[in-house]
C-alpha cells in the first residue's frame, strides 16, 4: 500500500487538518493517511499543547466522525521516551510488524496489511522549507517520500525549497492540490472560537471543558506541569480513554480548586491524576497494593484502588509527599479531619467535567465560593447512590459527613 503520514500537535485538530486528508487522499498518491498526533513535540514546549491522550483521542474521533475511509490515527508516539522525533517515529511506524498489525485493527485486509509499502509525510508547503532544519532530515528522507501540499496561488518559493531538500539530502518531493479552508490551532487558541473544527472535535472540547484557564495550569509550576505531562503519557496504557481522560480532568480541576483555596496546587494536580490510577488492575494486585498503603482498612473491592492508587503513585510515578499519597488513599471514602488537599480531590473526583450521573450544576457551582456545602451536596449524593445500591457507607465516610456537619 501507500501510506500517508500525517504528523502534527492537533491541538485541537480542525478543518484545516482535516482537508489534509481529504485533499491526499484525493490526489492519488496514497490510499491511506495515518495521523500521527506528537506526545512530545520537538519545536513547542511541551507543555504549550494540551496533555497528549487528550490530543490523541481528539483526533481519532475526528477520524472515525469524518467520513473519510482509509484515514486512521495512530497511538505510535506513546512508545517513545522523550522528544518525539519524526526520524524516531518513523523507525516505530514503519516496522513491518507494527505496521501490519495496525492496517489490520483499521480493517485492512491482511494480505494488504502485509505487503511492503511504501511511505509519504504529508505537510505543509510552508513546512517544506523549514524541512532543512528537522532532527535528521537524512533518515527521515529514507523511510518517506516529502508530500507537499500546494494551494491554488502558492508561489514558486515551493519549487526552490523542495530543490533544495532534495539536493541537500536526495530523497524526493512531490505536490499535491489543497482545496479547503485555511485555519491555523494558533488562531483557533487565541481567539477561542472553535467553529473552524469538526463537530466531533467540537464536542470532545465541549465534554472536558478543554481550552479554558483551567487546562492552561497557570497556577502550577513548570516542574509540576511537565510532571502532569509525562504521567499522562505513562497512564496512557494502564487505563482505557474514559477513566484516563477522567484522571486527567480531576488532575486539572484539583489544581484549579487549588488555586481558589489556597492549597498547593502542584500537589493538587498530581494527586488528582494519578488518584485512579491503578483502577484498571486485576483485582488481586489492587488488593496486595491496598494492603501494603494501609492493611485491611479497605476490604469493599471498589475502595481497593484508591489506597491501592496511593502504593502505586509512590512506586511507579515517584511521588514521594505523604499528603499527595493520602489524598490518594481517601478520594473514594473521604475520612475524618480530612486536610484541604484531601477534601479538593475527593470532590473533583466527584464533579469534573465528564461527570454526568447526575444534574451537577449546582455544585460545581458551589464548588467556586464555599468547599464544604460542595462537600456535603456531593455527599447526599454518594448516599443516595449507596442506598440505592444496598452498600453499606464505610465508617471513614460517616467521619467526614459527621466533620461536615451531616
Ligand atoms: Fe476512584
Ligand atoms: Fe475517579
Amino acid at each position: 500500500m501507500r501510506i500517508g503520514i500525517y504528523g502534527g500537535s492537533f491541538d485541537p485538530f480542525h478543518n484545516g487538518h482535516q482537508a489534509m486528508v481529504r485533499s491526499a487522499l484525493a490526489s492519488g498518491y496514497v490510499d491511506c493517511v495515518i495521523a500521527v498526533p506528537s506526545v512530545r513535540n520537538s519545536f513547542k514546549r511541551y507543555t504549550a499543547v494540551l496533555a497528549a491522550p487528550y490530543r490523541y483521542y481528539m483526533t481519532l474521533h475526528a477520524a472515525e466522525k469524518s467520513g473519510l475511509e482509509g484515514f486512521y490515527v495512530s497511538d505510535v508516539e506513546f512508545g517513545i521516551e522523550g522528544v518525539s522525533y519524526t526520524a524516531v517515529m518513523l523507525s516505530m511506524l514503519t516496522d513491518p510488524v507494527y505496521i501490519s498489525r495496525f492496517l489490520q485493527n483499521n480493517g485492512v485486509s491482511c494480505k494488504a496489511a502485509s505487503e511492503k509499502h511504501s511511505y509519504y509525510w504529508i505537510m505543509g508547503s510552508d513546512t517544506l522549507a523549514t524541512f532543512e532544519h528537522w532532527y535528521r532530515p537524512e533518515t527521515i528522507l529514507k523511510y518517506v517520500t516529502l508530500l507537499a501540499a500546494v494551494r491554488p496561488g502558492d508561489d514558486t518559493d515551493i519549487v526552490r525549497a523542495s530543490d533544495s531538500v532534495t539536493g541537500n539530502f536526495g530523497g524526493e518531493v512531490e505536490f499535491f492540490r489543497l482545496d479547503g479552508v485555511n485555519c491555523s490551532s494558533s488562531a483557533i487558541n487565541s481567539t477561542g472560537d472553535f467553529a473552524c473544527c469538526p463537530d466531533a472535535v467540537r464536542e470532545f472540547i465541549d465534554i472536558h471543558s478543554l481550552y479554558t484557564d483551567n487546562t492552561k495550569l497557570a497556577n502550577c509550576s513548570e516542574i509540576a506541569r511537565e510532571q502532569f505531562f509525562d504521567n499522562a503519557v505513562k497512564l496512557y496504557p494502564e487505563l482505557k480513554e474514559k477513566r484516563l481522560l477522567h484522571t486527567l480532568n480531576v488532575g486539572i480541576l484539583s489544581a484549579h480548586l487549588a488555586g481558589v483555596y489556597g492549597a498547593g496546587a502542584d500537589k493538587a494536580l498530581i494527586a488528582g491524576q494519578l488518584h485512579d490510577c491503578v483502577k484498571e488492575k486485576d483485582i488481586e494486585e489492587q488488593r496486595r497494593l491496598a494492603e501494603s498503603y494501609s492493611g485491611d482498612l479497605f476490604a469493599d473491592k471498589k475502595l481497593l484502588h484508591s489506597p491501592g492508587g496511593a502504593t502505586y503513585a509512590r512506586d511507579h510515578y515517584g511521588v514521594s509527599d505523604c499528603g499527595i499519597l493520602d489524598a490518594i488513599c481517601y478520594h473514594t471514602t473521604g475520612r475524618g479531619n480530612m486536610t484541604l488537599l484531601e477534601k479538593i480531590v475527593y470532590l473533583a473526583d466527584k464533579i469534573e467535567p465528564s461527570r454526568t450521573y447526575t444534574d451537577l450544576s449546582d455544585i460545581r457551582k458551589a464548588a467556586e465560593t464555599d468547599l464544604d456545602e460542595a462537600m456535603r451536596m456531593t455527599s447526599a449524593c454518594v448516599v443516595a447512590k449507596f442506598r440505592k445500591q444496598g452498600r453499606e457507607l464505610h465508617p471513614l465516610t460517616g467521619d467526614m459527613m459527621r466533620d461536615l456537619g451531616l
